[in-house]
């Protein structure tokens, strides 16, 4: 828990006043250190010195020898538990078929869906604990994950319970997200407003009471929830202390951001197909804009207009989505690129996007983020010299070590 790291060549710390979440201009100023020093004590970061700060006796020391430090990674919007694998759509991809037609042909979300059900919860906690490692390795030290492949009150609480264990197990920091309204279920087929009385009825009031979740999420989308339900939705998430988040404008703008805009989400996720009715929408609110580059990149659809919204003095965040489906990779480092060449994000705003604005939308960003004393040491060194090179030199892994709440990880 206590840790003394020396000659670090950049220090990235990204806020230095307590900045709770950044936007416009403020996302390019990254705020950094060179040629320092770091002193972890208690898992907290506890001060910031030149050279001729020493460390103190009995300390362990790392030595830096000149690379970058940033604060963990934090990716708030994913995926992580589930069963099976979707090659196999990856593959139809690849000869021309779409998202949108394998989903209606029964695959899709639907086809992790009955993998999750089958699965035993010690394996849905075993392949997610190794997902979870992996998301380490690549710098990632808190991660949000969503149930939403269940489907039913016995299967989400499975997926909702093994979430719960890892958050209380895992060393990186978990946030559960209930996202029961995904997609409708074949034995609700026929009756999607049963599905959704359902889910206000009794499994969200069961989610709150048993405290399984932090947030709501909903898929606002033609074929999915629609305007009229999500709001349902939210609404009575609302009365139990459940916090919104919705899935909006991934294929088409319905106005489920200005949906989330007017109802105080705490973010509005992937919209890629955001219009400047939705931009209105979130310039006058607290709702965080969350942008999935690695989505669009996977399935071949149209970027978020990340550059009008931070433009716009919108908060924005970028995360993974991680998932089976649309998007197979846990590398924000991959996400900075696609940030930089795909949405003409700065790499500045790219490494606050993944950060402190990561921690805003999950809630966190008074104790993660950024590195600020009496923040938690959750600080990762990469093998670069230059904080650039990280999304430049693209789809590797420039990780060196990873601290996590002031421990030295060992993998
Ligand atoms: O965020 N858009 C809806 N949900 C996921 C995809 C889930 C899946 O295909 O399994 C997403 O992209
Ligand atoms: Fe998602």
């Amino acid at each position: 828990m206590n840790l003394f790291i020396k000659n670090i060549g950049q220090l990235i710390t990204v806020a230095s006043h307590g900045e709770r979440v950044k936007t416009g201009a403020q996302m390019r100023e990254l705020h950094i250190h060179t040629n320092v020093s770091l002193l972890i004590q208690n898992g907290l970061i506890a001060a910031i010195g030149g050279s001729e700060m020493n460390p103190p006796d009995d300390i362990d020391v790392i030595d830096a020898e000149g690379r970058v430090v940033l604060p963990g990674f934090v990716d708030s919007h994913t995926h992580t538990v589930f069963a099976g694998s979707r090659e196999n759509e990856f593959a139809m991809r690849s000869e021309g078929k779409s998202y949108q037609e394998i989903a209606e042909a029964g695959g899709g979300i639907l086809s992790t869906m009955r993998a999750t059900r089958e699965a035993s919860k010690r394996e849905l906690y075993r392949t997610a604990e190794r997902r979870l490692n992996d998301m380490l390795r690549h710098g990632t030290t808190t991660v949000e994950i969503k149930s939403g492949y269940g489907l039913s009150p016995e299967a989400e609480m499975k997926m909702l319970e093994v979430i719960n264990e890892l958050k209380r197990d895992h060393y990186s920091t978990i946030v559960a997200t209930f996202l029961g309204a995904h997609a409708f279920p074949p034995e609700y087929k026929e009756d999607k407003q049963g599905y959704v009385s359902r889910l206000c009825d009794y499994m969200l009031p069961y989610v709150a009471e048993k405290k399984l979740a932090t947030f709501v999420d909903v898929f606002c989308e033609k074929g999915y929830f629609d305007l009229k339900m999500t709001e349902q939705i939210i609404l009575e998430a609302k009365r139990y202390g459940l916090i919104p988040k919705i899935h909006a404008d991934q294929m088409n703008a319905i106005g489920a951001t200005e949906l989330g805009a007017r109802h105080n989400a705490i973010s509005v996720d992937h919209l890629e197909k955001t219009n400047e009715h939705g931009i209105a929408a979130l310039k006058n609110s607290q709702t965080i804009a969350t942008v999935l580059p690695g989505c669009s990149l996977f399935l071949n659809h149209p970027y978020a207009p990340a550059r009008s919204m931070i433009d716009a003095e919108i908060p924005l965040a970028i995360a993974t989505d991680f998932n089976p489906g649309s998007q197979m990779s846990y590398s924000l480092q991959m996400m900075m690129t696609l940030a930089c060449t795909q949405m003409r994000m700065t790499p500045e705003e790219s490494i606050t996007a993944a950060t402190l604005n990561g921690a805003a939308a999950l809630g966190l960003s008074g104790e993660i983020g950024s590195i600020e004393i009496g923040k938690h040491a959750d600080v990762v060194l990469y093998n670069v010299h230059d904080y650039r090179h990280i999304a430049y030199h693209y789809a590797v892994n420039h990780v060196w070590k990873v601290i996590k709440n002031g421990v030295l990880l060992d993998f």
